[in-house]
Protein backbone atom coordinates (compact mmCIF):
# COMPACT_ATOMS: atom_id res chain seq x y z
CA UNK A 1 0.00 0.00 0.00
CA UNK A 2 1.15 3.71 -0.20
CA UNK A 3 0.26 4.72 3.43
CA UNK A 4 1.60 7.16 4.87
CA UNK A 5 3.14 6.17 8.32
CA UNK A 6 3.44 8.68 11.19
CA UNK A 7 6.85 10.85 11.86
CA UNK A 8 9.40 8.66 13.03
CA UNK A 9 8.05 5.25 12.35
CA UNK A 10 11.14 2.50 11.99
CA UNK A 11 11.90 -0.60 12.22
CA UNK A 12 11.83 0.19 16.26
CA UNK A 13 8.21 -1.25 16.10
CA UNK A 14 9.08 -4.44 15.09
CA UNK A 15 11.95 -4.64 16.86
CA UNK A 16 10.01 -4.43 20.54
CA UNK A 17 9.95 -8.20 20.29
CA UNK A 18 13.10 -9.01 20.43
CA UNK A 19 14.41 -6.11 22.52
CA UNK A 20 15.60 -7.53 25.99
CA UNK A 21 15.65 -5.83 29.48
CA UNK A 22 17.08 -6.99 32.09
CA UNK A 23 16.50 -4.33 34.76
CA UNK A 24 14.84 -5.88 37.76
CA UNK A 25 14.82 -9.13 36.88
CA UNK A 26 16.12 -12.42 38.46
CA UNK A 27 19.91 -13.60 36.87
CA UNK A 28 19.14 -17.05 35.08
CA UNK A 29 21.22 -19.42 33.02
CA UNK A 30 20.81 -19.07 29.16
CA UNK A 31 18.11 -21.99 30.09
CA UNK A 32 16.20 -19.84 32.40
CA UNK A 33 17.57 -21.51 35.15
CA UNK A 34 17.92 -18.75 38.24
CA UNK A 35 21.44 -18.31 39.04
CA UNK A 36 22.13 -18.56 43.02
CA UNK A 37 25.88 -17.05 43.30
CA UNK A 38 27.30 -15.44 40.40
CA UNK A 39 30.79 -14.75 42.38
CA UNK A 40 32.31 -18.39 43.08
CA UNK A 41 32.68 -21.19 41.04
CA UNK A 42 31.70 -24.94 42.17
CA UNK A 43 34.53 -26.12 44.04
CA UNK A 44 36.05 -28.61 45.62
CA UNK A 45 36.52 -27.20 49.03
CA UNK A 46 37.10 -23.88 49.56
CA UNK A 47 41.06 -24.49 48.40
CA UNK A 48 39.81 -27.43 45.80
CA UNK A 49 40.24 -27.17 42.21
CA UNK A 50 36.55 -26.48 40.03
CA UNK A 51 33.97 -29.36 39.37
CA UNK A 52 33.90 -29.78 35.95
CA UNK A 53 30.06 -29.68 36.57
CA UNK A 54 29.81 -26.09 37.31
CA UNK A 55 27.67 -25.87 34.29
CA UNK A 56 27.15 -22.13 35.36
CA UNK A 57 30.33 -21.01 34.81
CA UNK A 58 30.92 -23.04 31.55
CA UNK A 59 27.80 -21.65 30.06
CA UNK A 60 29.26 -18.07 31.09
CA UNK A 61 32.84 -18.85 29.88
CA UNK A 62 31.66 -20.79 26.50
CA UNK A 63 29.57 -17.82 25.63
CA UNK A 64 32.01 -15.40 26.54
CA UNK A 65 34.83 -17.14 24.31
CA UNK A 66 32.53 -17.49 21.31
CA UNK A 67 31.35 -13.21 21.47
CA UNK A 68 33.66 -12.29 18.56
CA UNK A 69 32.58 -12.81 14.85
CA UNK A 70 34.22 -11.94 11.66
CA UNK A 71 35.03 -8.54 10.59
CA UNK A 72 33.41 -7.17 7.62
CA UNK A 73 36.39 -7.96 4.77
CA UNK A 74 36.19 -4.41 3.60
CA UNK A 75 34.16 -1.37 5.77
CA UNK A 76 34.87 -3.00 8.92
CA UNK A 77 34.47 0.26 11.22
CA UNK A 78 31.34 2.08 11.13
CA UNK A 79 28.18 3.45 12.43
CA UNK A 80 24.88 3.45 12.19
CA UNK A 81 21.29 4.95 13.10
CA UNK A 82 17.79 4.77 12.14
CA UNK A 83 15.30 7.09 10.76
CA UNK A 84 12.58 7.49 7.61
CA UNK A 85 13.00 8.12 3.99
CA UNK A 86 10.37 10.67 2.77
CA UNK A 87 9.01 11.28 -0.97
CA UNK A 88 8.40 15.06 -2.23
CA UNK A 89 6.39 13.37 -5.00
CA UNK A 90 4.71 10.23 -6.59
CA UNK A 91 7.27 9.37 -9.27
CA UNK A 92 4.96 6.28 -10.43
CA UNK A 93 5.62 7.64 -14.22
CA UNK A 94 9.14 6.76 -13.73
CA UNK A 95 9.59 3.83 -11.09
CA UNK A 96 7.19 1.68 -9.20
CA UNK A 97 9.64 1.36 -6.10
CA UNK A 98 7.34 1.75 -3.21
CA UNK A 99 8.97 4.73 -1.50
CA UNK A 100 8.16 6.98 -4.13
CA UNK A 101 4.98 5.84 -4.75
CA UNK A 102 3.35 8.91 -3.10
CA UNK A 103 4.33 12.31 -1.96
CA UNK A 104 4.44 12.71 1.71
CA UNK A 105 5.06 8.74 1.98
CA UNK A 106 7.84 7.29 4.68
CA UNK A 107 9.81 4.63 4.52
CA UNK A 108 12.50 3.66 7.16
CA UNK A 109 15.62 3.53 6.94
CA UNK A 110 18.54 1.82 8.76
CA UNK A 111 21.86 3.59 7.56
CA UNK A 112 25.13 2.70 8.06
CA UNK A 113 28.75 4.72 7.48
CA UNK A 114 31.66 3.48 7.08
CA UNK A 115 35.68 3.85 6.20
CA UNK A 116 36.87 1.39 3.69
CA UNK A 117 40.12 -0.04 4.49
CA UNK A 118 41.16 0.33 8.52
CA UNK A 119 40.25 -2.57 11.14
CA UNK A 120 36.83 -2.61 13.08
CA UNK A 121 39.18 -0.67 16.05
CA UNK A 122 41.12 2.00 13.41
CA UNK A 123 40.44 5.58 13.55
CA UNK A 124 37.50 7.86 12.12
CA UNK A 125 39.57 10.29 10.54
CA UNK A 126 42.07 8.36 8.18
CA UNK A 127 41.63 9.65 4.71
CA UNK A 128 39.75 6.85 3.28
CA UNK A 129 36.44 6.53 1.20
CA UNK A 130 33.71 6.58 3.48
CA UNK A 131 30.63 3.57 2.64
CA UNK A 132 27.04 5.12 2.89
CA UNK A 133 25.09 2.31 2.71
CA UNK A 134 20.96 2.95 3.46
CA UNK A 135 18.24 0.20 4.20
CA UNK A 136 14.88 0.82 2.78
CA UNK A 137 12.23 -1.39 4.45
CA UNK A 138 9.85 -1.03 1.53
CA UNK A 139 6.52 -2.27 1.34
CA UNK A 140 7.70 -4.52 -1.48
CA UNK A 141 11.03 -6.08 0.72
CA UNK A 142 14.41 -4.67 1.46
CA UNK A 143 16.30 -1.76 -1.18
CA UNK A 144 19.90 -1.22 0.05
CA UNK A 145 21.49 1.59 -1.51
CA UNK A 146 25.01 0.23 -0.74
CA UNK A 147 26.74 3.81 -1.59
CA UNK A 148 30.12 5.55 -0.88
CA UNK A 149 30.82 9.51 -0.28
CA UNK A 150 32.93 9.64 -3.46
CA UNK A 151 30.60 9.25 -6.72
CA UNK A 152 33.29 7.37 -8.79
CA UNK A 153 35.45 4.05 -8.08
CA UNK A 154 38.75 2.31 -8.60
CA UNK A 155 38.33 -0.01 -10.47
CA UNK A 156 36.22 -0.84 -13.69
CA UNK A 157 35.61 -4.40 -13.73
CA UNK A 158 34.98 -6.50 -10.56
CA UNK A 159 37.98 -9.13 -11.11
CA UNK A 160 40.18 -6.26 -9.98
CA UNK A 161 38.93 -5.54 -6.94
CA UNK A 162 40.70 -8.54 -4.80
CA UNK A 163 43.66 -7.36 -5.99
CA UNK A 164 42.74 -3.46 -5.14
CA UNK A 165 41.78 -4.50 -1.65
CA UNK A 166 44.87 -6.65 -0.78
CA UNK A 167 47.12 -3.47 -2.12
CA UNK A 168 45.25 -1.55 0.12
CA UNK A 169 45.30 -3.15 3.24
CA UNK A 170 48.17 -3.78 5.54
CA UNK A 171 51.27 -5.74 4.24
CA UNK A 172 50.92 -9.50 5.17
CA UNK A 173 53.98 -10.25 6.28
CA UNK A 174 54.14 -7.34 8.73
CA UNK A 175 50.87 -5.85 9.23
CA UNK A 176 51.84 -2.30 8.25
CA UNK A 177 50.93 0.44 7.76
CA UNK A 178 47.54 0.22 8.83
CA UNK A 179 46.68 3.75 7.19
CA UNK A 180 44.24 3.96 4.35
CA UNK A 181 46.82 4.80 1.43
CA UNK A 182 50.09 5.90 2.79
CA UNK A 183 52.34 2.67 1.51
CA UNK A 184 53.90 1.18 -1.31
CA UNK A 185 51.46 -1.60 -1.94
CA UNK A 186 48.92 0.86 -2.72
CA UNK A 187 50.61 3.38 -5.03
CA UNK A 188 52.41 0.39 -6.94
CA UNK A 189 48.77 -1.17 -7.63
CA UNK A 190 47.35 1.97 -8.48
CA UNK A 191 49.51 3.52 -10.64
CA UNK A 192 49.86 0.45 -12.79
CA UNK A 193 46.14 0.95 -13.42
CA UNK A 194 45.47 4.13 -14.80
CA UNK A 195 42.14 3.84 -14.47
CA UNK A 196 42.22 4.77 -10.86
CA UNK A 197 43.36 8.36 -12.01
CA UNK A 198 40.01 10.18 -11.78
CA UNK A 199 39.16 7.77 -8.15
CA UNK A 200 42.44 9.17 -7.17
CA UNK A 201 41.93 12.77 -7.36
CA UNK A 202 38.83 12.29 -5.08
CA UNK A 203 40.46 10.13 -2.81
CA UNK A 204 43.81 12.54 -2.37
CA UNK A 205 41.02 16.13 -2.26
CA UNK A 206 39.13 16.77 1.08
CA UNK A 207 36.35 14.63 0.14
CA UNK A 208 38.74 11.66 1.78
CA UNK A 209 38.72 13.19 5.35
CA UNK A 210 34.88 14.68 5.60
CA UNK A 211 34.33 16.59 9.19
CA UNK A 212 31.45 14.43 10.10
CA UNK A 213 29.36 11.64 8.74
CA UNK A 214 26.61 14.25 8.33
CA UNK A 215 28.35 16.54 6.33
CA UNK A 216 29.00 14.09 3.72
CA UNK A 217 27.42 13.35 0.09
CA UNK A 218 26.84 10.08 -1.05
CA UNK A 219 26.80 8.29 -4.49
CA UNK A 220 25.31 4.98 -5.91
CA UNK A 221 27.99 5.26 -7.61
CA UNK A 222 27.05 2.53 -10.94
CA UNK A 223 24.38 3.36 -12.80
CA UNK A 224 20.91 2.16 -12.05
CA UNK A 225 17.92 1.46 -14.10
CA UNK A 226 14.28 2.67 -12.81
CA UNK A 227 11.37 0.66 -14.16
CA UNK A 228 7.88 1.75 -13.95
CA UNK A 229 4.40 -0.49 -13.98
CA UNK A 230 4.22 -0.70 -17.36
CA UNK A 231 8.02 -2.43 -17.24
CA UNK A 232 9.12 0.93 -19.19
CA UNK A 233 12.77 1.64 -17.99
CA UNK A 234 15.58 4.67 -17.37
CA UNK A 235 19.16 5.02 -16.30
CA UNK A 236 19.65 6.69 -13.09
CA UNK A 237 22.16 7.75 -10.52
CA UNK A 238 21.71 8.61 -6.97
CA UNK A 239 23.19 11.34 -4.98
CA UNK A 240 22.34 12.39 -1.47
CA UNK A 241 22.73 15.53 -0.79
CA UNK A 242 23.61 16.72 2.94
CA UNK A 243 21.33 19.53 4.31
CA UNK A 244 23.81 20.83 6.54
CA UNK A 245 25.89 21.14 3.37
CA UNK A 246 29.22 19.21 2.59
CA UNK A 247 32.06 20.15 4.58
CA UNK A 248 35.58 18.50 5.01
CA UNK A 249 38.50 19.25 7.41
CA UNK A 250 42.12 19.96 6.86
CA UNK A 251 44.99 17.32 6.98
CA UNK A 252 46.26 18.89 9.99
CA UNK A 253 43.12 18.58 11.85
CA UNK A 254 42.66 14.80 10.75
CA UNK A 255 45.91 13.99 12.48
CA UNK A 256 45.72 15.54 15.12
CA UNK A 257 42.32 14.00 15.61
CA UNK A 258 43.05 10.46 14.91
CA UNK A 259 45.65 10.46 17.79
CA UNK A 260 42.93 12.70 20.56
CA UNK A 261 39.75 11.13 18.71
CA UNK A 262 39.57 8.71 17.36
CA UNK A 263 35.79 8.00 17.38
CA UNK A 264 35.25 11.52 15.96
CA UNK A 265 32.79 10.10 13.44
CA UNK A 266 31.16 8.05 15.48
CA UNK A 267 30.75 10.30 18.39
CA UNK A 268 29.51 13.30 16.46
CA UNK A 269 26.65 11.17 14.62
CA UNK A 270 25.43 9.85 17.82
CA UNK A 271 25.27 12.87 19.86
CA UNK A 272 23.88 15.09 17.30
CA UNK A 273 21.00 12.83 17.27
CA UNK A 274 20.97 12.45 20.81
CA UNK A 275 20.46 16.35 21.00
CA UNK A 276 17.85 15.78 18.58
CA UNK A 277 19.63 17.77 15.75
CA UNK A 278 18.62 14.78 13.56
CA UNK A 279 20.92 14.37 10.61
CA UNK A 280 19.11 14.96 7.21
CA UNK A 281 20.05 13.99 3.28
CA UNK A 282 17.93 15.38 0.01
CA UNK A 283 18.01 12.35 -2.36
CA UNK A 284 18.72 13.96 -5.92
CA UNK A 285 18.24 11.94 -9.50
CA UNK A 286 20.39 12.24 -12.51
CA UNK A 287 17.58 10.51 -14.57
CA UNK A 288 18.82 9.90 -18.79
CA UNK A 289 17.63 7.61 -21.10
CA UNK A 290 19.47 4.60 -23.24
CA UNK A 291 19.64 7.26 -25.86
CA UNK A 292 20.88 9.90 -24.42
CA UNK A 293 23.68 7.87 -23.09
CA UNK A 294 24.81 6.69 -26.52
CA UNK A 295 25.46 10.11 -27.24
CA UNK A 296 27.69 10.71 -24.07
CA UNK A 297 31.33 10.77 -24.18
CA UNK A 298 31.88 8.55 -21.72
CA UNK A 299 30.26 4.63 -21.23
CA UNK A 300 27.65 5.09 -18.38
CA UNK A 301 28.45 1.43 -17.56
CA UNK A 302 32.07 2.68 -16.43
CA UNK A 303 32.32 2.91 -13.01
CA UNK A 304 35.38 5.42 -13.02
CA UNK A 305 33.16 8.19 -14.96
CA UNK A 306 30.38 10.20 -13.55
CA UNK A 307 27.45 12.06 -15.29
CA UNK A 308 28.42 15.79 -14.76
CA UNK A 309 25.75 17.75 -14.01
CA UNK A 310 25.71 19.91 -16.94
CA UNK A 311 24.64 17.15 -19.17
CA UNK A 312 22.05 15.40 -16.39
CA UNK A 313 21.39 17.72 -13.35
CA UNK A 314 20.15 15.91 -10.31
CA UNK A 315 16.52 16.41 -9.33
CA UNK A 316 15.50 16.23 -5.87
CA UNK A 317 13.16 13.74 -4.81
CA UNK A 318 12.60 12.96 -1.14
CA UNK A 319 14.40 13.33 2.13
CA UNK A 320 16.39 10.92 4.49
CA UNK A 321 16.39 12.27 8.42
CA UNK A 322 18.24 9.73 11.09
CA UNK A 323 16.39 10.37 14.30
CA UNK A 324 17.13 7.00 16.61
CA UNK A 325 21.00 5.78 17.26
CA UNK A 326 20.48 2.16 17.66
CA UNK A 327 20.26 0.34 20.79
CA UNK A 328 22.75 -2.32 20.56
CA UNK A 329 25.61 -1.84 18.63
CA UNK A 330 26.14 -5.74 18.05
CA UNK A 331 22.48 -6.44 16.61
CA UNK A 332 22.07 -3.70 14.75
CA UNK A 333 25.39 -2.03 13.44
CA UNK A 334 27.44 -5.10 13.30
CA UNK A 335 24.98 -7.73 12.44
CA UNK A 336 23.15 -5.42 9.60
CA UNK A 337 23.64 -7.24 6.28
CA UNK A 338 23.75 -4.65 2.83
CA UNK A 339 23.56 -6.08 -0.72
CA UNK A 340 23.65 -4.78 -4.02
CA UNK A 341 21.31 -7.50 -4.90
CA UNK A 342 18.30 -6.21 -2.63
CA UNK A 343 16.68 -4.60 -5.51
CA UNK A 344 12.46 -4.25 -5.13
CA UNK A 345 10.50 -3.63 -8.04
CA UNK A 346 10.84 -0.11 -10.06
CA UNK A 347 14.68 -0.45 -9.26
CA UNK A 348 17.24 -2.90 -11.37
CA UNK A 349 20.72 -3.07 -11.99
CA UNK A 350 23.06 -1.94 -15.12
CA UNK A 351 25.62 -4.00 -17.16
CA UNK A 352 28.35 -1.91 -15.26
CA UNK A 353 30.76 -4.93 -14.51
CA UNK A 354 31.81 -4.03 -11.07
CA UNK A 355 28.38 -3.73 -10.11
CA UNK A 356 27.61 -6.96 -11.21
CA UNK A 357 30.56 -8.63 -9.21
CA UNK A 358 29.34 -7.17 -6.45
CA UNK A 359 25.78 -8.63 -6.83
CA UNK A 360 27.34 -11.53 -5.83
CA UNK A 361 29.90 -10.84 -3.13
CA UNK A 362 27.89 -9.61 -0.20
CA UNK A 363 25.53 -12.01 0.27
CA UNK A 364 28.47 -14.62 -0.49
CA UNK A 365 30.57 -12.85 2.37
CA UNK A 366 27.64 -12.16 4.80
CA UNK A 367 27.21 -15.99 5.02
CA UNK A 368 30.36 -16.88 6.32
CA UNK A 369 30.28 -13.29 8.26
CA UNK A 370 27.14 -13.87 10.09
CA UNK A 371 27.06 -18.13 10.28
CA UNK A 372 24.88 -19.71 7.44
CA UNK A 373 22.47 -18.59 5.37
CA UNK A 374 19.66 -17.80 7.57
CA UNK A 375 20.66 -14.41 8.06
CA UNK A 376 17.85 -12.49 7.12
CA UNK A 377 16.07 -13.44 9.45
CA UNK A 378 18.20 -11.44 12.33
CA UNK A 379 15.70 -9.06 13.64
CA UNK A 380 17.92 -5.93 11.60
CA UNK A 381 17.81 -7.41 8.27
CA UNK A 382 14.56 -9.09 8.63
CA UNK A 383 12.04 -6.97 5.98
CA UNK A 384 8.56 -5.22 7.36
CA UNK A 385 7.17 -7.00 3.98
CA UNK A 386 6.05 -10.56 4.60
CA UNK A 387 8.47 -13.44 3.90
CA UNK A 388 6.64 -16.93 2.60
CA UNK A 389 8.55 -18.97 0.47
CA UNK A 390 9.73 -22.76 0.54
CA UNK A 391 13.16 -22.19 1.53
CA UNK A 392 13.82 -24.46 4.93
CA UNK A 393 17.02 -25.53 7.27
CA UNK A 394 19.85 -24.15 7.72
CA UNK A 395 22.01 -23.02 10.93
CA UNK A 396 20.19 -21.34 13.64
CA UNK A 397 16.56 -21.16 11.64
CA UNK A 398 14.00 -18.85 13.70
CA UNK A 399 11.20 -19.34 11.69
CA UNK A 400 8.65 -22.39 12.39
CA UNK A 401 6.95 -23.68 9.46
CA UNK A 402 4.12 -25.54 9.42
CA UNK A 403 2.47 -28.06 7.65
CA UNK A 404 3.72 -31.38 5.36
CA UNK A 405 5.19 -29.90 1.79
CA UNK A 406 8.26 -27.15 1.32
CA UNK A 407 7.93 -27.42 -2.45
CA UNK A 408 6.05 -26.15 -5.44
CA UNK A 409 3.81 -26.75 -7.52
CA UNK A 410 1.89 -29.22 -4.77
CA UNK A 411 -1.60 -30.29 -4.47
CA UNK A 412 -1.22 -31.12 -0.79
CA UNK A 413 -0.30 -28.39 1.16
CA UNK A 414 -3.05 -25.98 0.54
CA UNK A 415 -1.27 -22.98 2.12
CA UNK A 416 1.41 -22.73 -0.69
CA UNK A 417 2.46 -19.18 -1.45
CA UNK A 418 2.53 -18.28 -4.93
CA UNK A 419 4.14 -16.38 -7.61
CA UNK A 420 3.27 -12.84 -8.27
CA UNK A 421 3.43 -11.94 -11.75
CA UNK A 422 4.69 -8.54 -12.18
CA UNK A 423 5.52 -6.42 -15.40
CA UNK A 424 8.96 -4.73 -15.32
CA UNK A 425 10.24 -6.24 -12.34
CA UNK A 426 13.99 -7.70 -13.07
CA UNK A 427 12.87 -7.69 -16.57
CA UNK A 428 13.19 -4.31 -17.59
CA UNK A 429 12.83 -3.51 -21.30
CA UNK A 430 15.71 -2.06 -23.58
CA UNK A 431 14.64 1.23 -25.54
CA UNK A 432 17.66 0.09 -28.11
CA UNK A 433 17.92 -2.63 -30.56
CA UNK A 434 20.25 -4.93 -29.04
CA UNK A 435 22.65 -7.07 -31.49
CA UNK A 436 23.16 -10.40 -30.45
CA UNK A 437 26.85 -10.79 -28.74
CA UNK A 438 29.22 -12.95 -28.10
CA UNK A 439 30.64 -14.17 -24.75
CA UNK A 440 34.12 -12.27 -24.38
CA UNK A 441 36.54 -10.69 -21.48
CA UNK A 442 37.69 -6.92 -22.78
CA UNK A 443 36.11 -3.72 -22.06
CA UNK A 444 34.28 -1.32 -24.54
CA UNK A 445 36.08 1.23 -25.95
CA UNK A 446 35.25 4.54 -23.85
CA UNK A 447 36.63 2.42 -21.07
CA UNK A 448 39.95 3.68 -22.14
CA UNK A 449 39.64 7.18 -21.67
CA UNK A 450 41.53 7.59 -18.38
CA UNK A 451 42.31 11.20 -17.70
CA UNK A 452 39.36 13.45 -19.41
CA UNK A 453 37.23 13.41 -15.61
CA UNK A 454 40.08 13.25 -13.56
CA UNK A 455 40.83 16.58 -14.98
CA UNK A 456 37.47 18.04 -14.90
CA UNK A 457 37.71 17.45 -11.34
CA UNK A 458 40.73 19.11 -10.96
CA UNK A 459 39.89 22.11 -12.64
CA UNK A 460 36.30 21.99 -10.51
CA UNK A 461 38.28 23.08 -7.18
CA UNK A 462 38.97 26.16 -5.60
CA UNK A 463 42.47 27.32 -5.68
CA UNK A 464 42.50 26.03 -2.21
CA UNK A 465 41.29 22.31 -2.52
CA UNK A 466 43.96 22.12 -5.31
CA UNK A 467 46.84 22.94 -2.97
CA UNK A 468 45.31 20.48 -0.65
CA UNK A 469 45.84 18.10 -3.15
CA UNK A 470 49.11 18.87 -4.57
CA UNK A 471 50.00 18.29 -0.31
CA UNK A 472 48.32 15.21 -0.05
CA UNK A 473 50.38 13.62 -3.13
CA UNK A 474 53.50 14.46 -1.51
CA UNK A 475 52.77 13.77 1.58
CA UNK A 476 51.24 10.18 0.40
CA UNK A 477 53.99 9.84 -2.29
CA UNK A 478 57.09 10.76 0.47
CA UNK A 479 55.78 7.47 2.03
CA UNK A 480 56.56 5.53 -1.24
CA UNK A 481 59.88 3.75 -0.65
CA UNK A 482 60.57 2.62 -4.14
CA UNK A 483 61.17 5.68 -6.93
CA UNK A 484 59.70 4.00 -9.51
CA UNK A 485 56.09 3.84 -7.99
CA UNK A 486 56.60 7.70 -7.20
CA UNK A 487 57.49 8.27 -10.75
CA UNK A 488 54.43 6.14 -12.53
CA UNK A 489 52.81 8.54 -10.41
CA UNK A 490 53.93 11.27 -11.66
CA UNK A 491 53.68 10.43 -15.16
CA UNK A 492 50.33 9.69 -14.67
CA UNK A 493 49.74 13.28 -12.84
CA UNK A 494 50.91 14.64 -16.32
CA UNK A 495 47.98 13.42 -18.13
CA UNK A 496 45.80 15.15 -15.68
CA UNK A 497 47.44 18.96 -15.38
CA UNK A 498 50.81 20.03 -15.80
CA UNK A 499 50.43 22.47 -12.78
CA UNK A 500 49.44 19.49 -10.62
CA UNK A 501 52.46 17.39 -11.53
CA UNK A 502 54.71 19.85 -11.23
CA UNK A 503 53.76 21.11 -7.74
CA UNK A 504 53.85 17.04 -6.71
CA UNK A 505 57.26 16.93 -8.47
CA UNK A 506 58.87 20.06 -7.39
CA UNK A 507 57.67 18.73 -3.55
CA UNK A 508 59.39 15.57 -4.01
CA UNK A 509 62.33 17.03 -5.09
CA UNK A 510 61.73 15.03 -8.55
CA UNK A 511 62.12 15.83 -11.99
CA UNK A 512 58.80 15.55 -13.99
CA UNK A 513 58.82 12.89 -16.41
CA UNK A 514 57.13 12.47 -19.41
CA UNK A 515 53.40 11.60 -19.66
CA UNK A 516 52.33 7.97 -18.85
CA UNK A 517 51.33 6.78 -22.70
CA UNK A 518 47.18 6.88 -23.29
CA UNK A 519 45.44 3.69 -23.66
CA UNK A 520 43.34 5.44 -26.86
CA UNK A 521 44.12 7.36 -29.35
CA UNK A 522 40.86 9.07 -29.69
CA UNK A 523 40.71 12.84 -29.17
CA UNK A 524 39.67 13.95 -25.64
CA UNK A 525 36.04 14.10 -25.38
CA UNK A 526 33.88 16.82 -25.51
CA UNK A 527 30.82 17.36 -22.67
CA UNK A 528 27.90 18.97 -24.30
CA UNK A 529 25.10 18.87 -22.41
CA UNK A 530 21.75 17.31 -23.51
CA UNK A 531 18.40 19.20 -22.73
CA UNK A 532 17.16 16.99 -19.32
CA UNK A 533 15.06 14.72 -19.05
CA UNK A 534 12.21 16.39 -16.35
CA UNK A 535 10.69 13.86 -13.93
CA UNK A 536 6.80 15.24 -13.96
CA UNK A 537 6.88 16.18 -17.67
CA UNK A 538 7.93 12.62 -19.38
C1 LIG B 1 31.09 -3.68 2.04
C2 LIG B 1 32.63 -6.25 -1.73
C3 LIG B 1 32.74 -2.30 -4.48
C4 LIG B 1 30.40 0.03 -0.98
C5 LIG B 1 31.56 -4.70 1.28
C6 LIG B 1 31.79 -6.03 1.74
C7 LIG B 1 32.22 -6.76 0.68
C8 LIG B 1 32.27 -5.88 -0.46
C9 LIG B 1 32.57 -8.24 0.65
C10 LIG B 1 31.57 -6.53 3.17
C11 LIG B 1 30.11 -6.81 3.35
C12 LIG B 1 29.75 -7.44 4.67
O1 LIG B 1 30.56 -8.16 5.26
O2 LIG B 1 28.60 -7.23 5.10
C13 LIG B 1 32.75 -5.40 -2.81
C14 LIG B 1 33.16 -5.81 -4.15
C15 LIG B 1 33.21 -4.68 -4.90
C16 LIG B 1 32.82 -3.58 -4.05
C17 LIG B 1 33.46 -7.23 -4.58
C18 LIG B 1 33.58 -4.51 -6.35
C19 LIG B 1 33.50 -5.48 -7.22
C20 LIG B 1 32.08 -1.33 -3.79
C21 LIG B 1 31.69 -0.06 -4.34
C22 LIG B 1 31.02 0.58 -3.35
C23 LIG B 1 31.00 -0.27 -2.18
C24 LIG B 1 31.93 0.42 -5.77
C25 LIG B 1 30.33 1.90 -3.42
C26 LIG B 1 29.51 2.20 -4.39
C27 LIG B 1 30.40 -0.77 0.12
C28 LIG B 1 29.86 -0.37 1.40
C29 LIG B 1 30.08 -1.43 2.29
C30 LIG B 1 30.72 -2.46 1.52
C31 LIG B 1 29.21 0.96 1.73
C32 LIG B 1 29.75 -1.45 3.76
C33 LIG B 1 28.34 -1.85 4.01
C34 LIG B 1 28.05 -1.77 5.49
O3 LIG B 1 28.02 -0.64 6.02
O4 LIG B 1 27.87 -2.83 6.12
N1 LIG B 1 31.88 -4.63 -0.07
N2 LIG B 1 32.54 -4.06 -2.79
N3 LIG B 1 31.64 -1.43 -2.48
N4 LIG B 1 30.89 -2.04 0.22
FE1 LIG B 1 31.70 -3.04 -1.29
Amino acid sequence: GSGVPPVGVCPAGDLDRVRADAGEQRLTTNQGVPIADNQNSLKVGLRGPTALEDFILREKITHFDHERIPERVVHARGSAAHGYFESYQDLSDITRAAPFAAAGKRTPVFVRFSTVAGERGSADTVRDVRGFAVKFYTDEGNWDLVGNNIPVFFIQDAMKFPDLIHSVKPEPHNAIPQAASAHDTFWDFVTLMPESTHMLMWHLSDRAIPRSYRTMQGFGVHTFRLVNAQGESVFCKFHWQPVGGTHSLVWDEAAKIIGADPDFHRRDLWEAIEAGAYPEWELGLQIFTEQQAESFPFDVLDATKLVPEELVPVQVVGKMTLNRNPDNFFAETEQVAFCTAHIVPGIDFSNDPLLQGRIHSYLDTQISRLGGANFHEIPINAPLAPVHNNQRDGMHRQAVHRGRVAYEPNSLGGGCPFQAGMAGFTTARSQMPQPPEDKVRGKPELFADHYSQARLFWISQTPAEQAHIVNAYRFELSRVTVPAIRVRLLSMLANVDPILAEGVAQGLGMDLPPPMPLATDAPPPQYEPSPPLSLLAR
